[in-house]
């Protein structure tokens, strides 16, 4: 099929919803972006950032790749990062996991991927310096699940790290970023209680 009909029909109706309840929506929007949260989550499709949060275009900045990895020198992600803190400002990052994550199961099997087992090897890296923990638990499920919660820790101290979040805590600004993970199971999203504010909660944390 060389056109997708369907899913054009489905963009003008969602366009007529909204402007049923804001008529000048579309028009605002077109002015200015000033969302308030930046949003690191995993490519899956069933994790939708926005719809989770209930929050409309324009309120969240999004980046999205396999297994929610950030990575000192990803280009890609890095630039999200200083786009969202230094020109819009945005004072909470989120950094999003979910349990059942392809991505994380796919880095500790035992089979070939391909490209990707270059990109899922961060947590791989993960899984060994963590293998004493991960290994009490028995059940193969939860083990990827304990393991998609230490990835997230471990990516919200990656974001901590970075010199553009370093810079603005250094002058003062308040940044906060929070590590949450998302159950596709039953839509609820769980805080993980790993939220880093300042660069001494940071070093805290990595003294760990
Ligand atoms: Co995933």
């Amino acid at each position: 099929m060389k056109t997708l009909p369907q899913l054009f029909e489905n963009n003008q109706n969602w366009v007529s919803e909204i402007i049923r309840s804001d008529p000048a929506f579309f028009q605002k929007l077109s002015q200015q972006q000033a969302p308030k949260f930046l949003w690191i989550g995993c490519s899956d499709s069933r994790v939708p950032a926005n719809e989770i949060v209930g929050l409309l275009p324009g309120e969240m900045f999004v980046h999205r790749n396999v297994a929610n990895i950030v990575i000192h020198s990803d280009m890609n992600c890095l630039s999200v990062i200083q786009y969202a803190v230094e020109v819009l400002k945005i004072r909470h990052i989120i950094v999003c996991g979910h349990y059942g994550c392809g991505g994380v199961k796919a880095a500790i099997e035992n089979c070939s991927h391909g490209l990707i087992d270059n990109w899922l090897g961060h947590i791989r890296d993960i899984y060994r310096i963590r293998q004493k923990e991960l290994m009490l638990i028995v059940d193969d499920k939860k083990r990827v699940d304990r393991l998609c919660e230490l990835n997230v820790m471990e990516q919200v101290k990656n974001v901590g790290n970075t010199t553009f979040v370093r810079d603005a805590w250094a002058k003062g600004e308040s940044i906060v970023i929070h590590g949450w993970i998302y159950a596709i199971s039953n839509g609820f999203l769980k805080d993980l209680n790993f939220s880093i504010s300042s660069t001494k909660e940071l070093n805290e944390l990595e003294e760990k």
